[in-house]
């Protein structure tokens, strides 16, 4: 059974929640000068304050509360005291939750400073391609209609989305079935239905498809040193339309206030 109830819904809306507000405290800091040290230590106090645990510390042997992705890093960057943002760069930030037995887990892509109006363009998309996605996350569509939703939305601006790493199903763990895939053809995959609650984490990368592991064995980075973008959100499946239990309402209207 991938749906959830409606009482665990509520439960997993609730760790979104607190990972959307997490992921905005951690964005405040997001400036040239800062380590991603710095923003780990702050979201673990910070989910720590709020009676819950971090997701990810732990989970197969990572050590820390955020993945910390600079630039040409597309996931699982390892926060660390010699990684110091400068203007320009972009940081995706991926943080998991564990509040009530149920697990919260999103990802935004931060610009530090003054970031180049071609970079701009690429969060633009992977947001855009996200949201495209969510739109498709109801019982009248397959999996594989999302995913080629969000793919053919990255390729039509010359962009191309990561195979390796996928979206997922999540409850009292963080990643369960269904795998959602960011690339596919329409029509093919697992019908959704109502209450499958799915994370949708497009990571599109300026140039080509390709991804490396760093020697740390955690960090993927793209094989060709060009930037990727990497957005996610929890959504529960509806009959008409998704009921998205994250949001990135906290982190942009702080971002707001900021600029
Ligand atoms: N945040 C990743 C995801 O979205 C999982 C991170 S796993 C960890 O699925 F081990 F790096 F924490
Ligand atoms: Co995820």
């Amino acid at each position: 059974m991938l749906e959830k109830t409606d009482s665990e819904i509520e439960l997993l809306r609730a760790s979104a929640l607190l990972v959307s507000q997490t992921l905005a405290e951690v964005g405040s800091m997001v400036r040239p000068g800062v380590t991603t040290c710095e923003l780990d230590a702050r979201a673990e106090e910070f989910i720590r304050d709020h009676g819950a645990q971090p997701g990810f510390k732990g989970y197969h042997g990572y050590p820390n509360t955020l993945c910390t992705s600079v630039n040409s890093q597309i996931v699982h960057g390892i926060p660390s005291r010699d990684t110091v943002l400068k203007d320009g760069d972009i940081i995706s930030v991926d943080c998991g939750v564990l509040l009530n037995r149920y697990y919260g887990d999103s990802a935004y892509t931060f610009e530090v400073g003054n970031v180049s109006e071609s970079t701009r363009c690429l969060l633009r998309v992977t947001r855009e391609c996200l949201f495209k996605g969510i739109e498709m996350a109801t019982q009248k569509n397959r999996i594989g209609d999302l995913s080629w939703t969000i793919q053919q939305h990255a390729e039509s601006y010359g962009y191309s989305v990561v195979r390796e790493l996928v979206g997922h199903g999540i409850g009292i763990h963080m990643h369960e079935k269904p795998d959602v895939p960011n690339y596919g053809r329409r029509g093919s995959g697992m019908q959704l239905r109502k209450n499958m609650v799915i994370c949708i984490e497009p990571m599109i990368n300026k140039g080509r498809k390709e991804v490396i592991e760093e020697k740390d064995g955690w960090t993927i980075r793209t094989k060709d040193n060009e930037p990727s973008a990497h957005f996610e959100l929890t959504v529960a499946v509806g009959e008409q339309t998704a009921d998205v239990l994250s949001t990135f309402s906290f982190i942009e209207d702080r971002l707001k206030l900021h600029n």
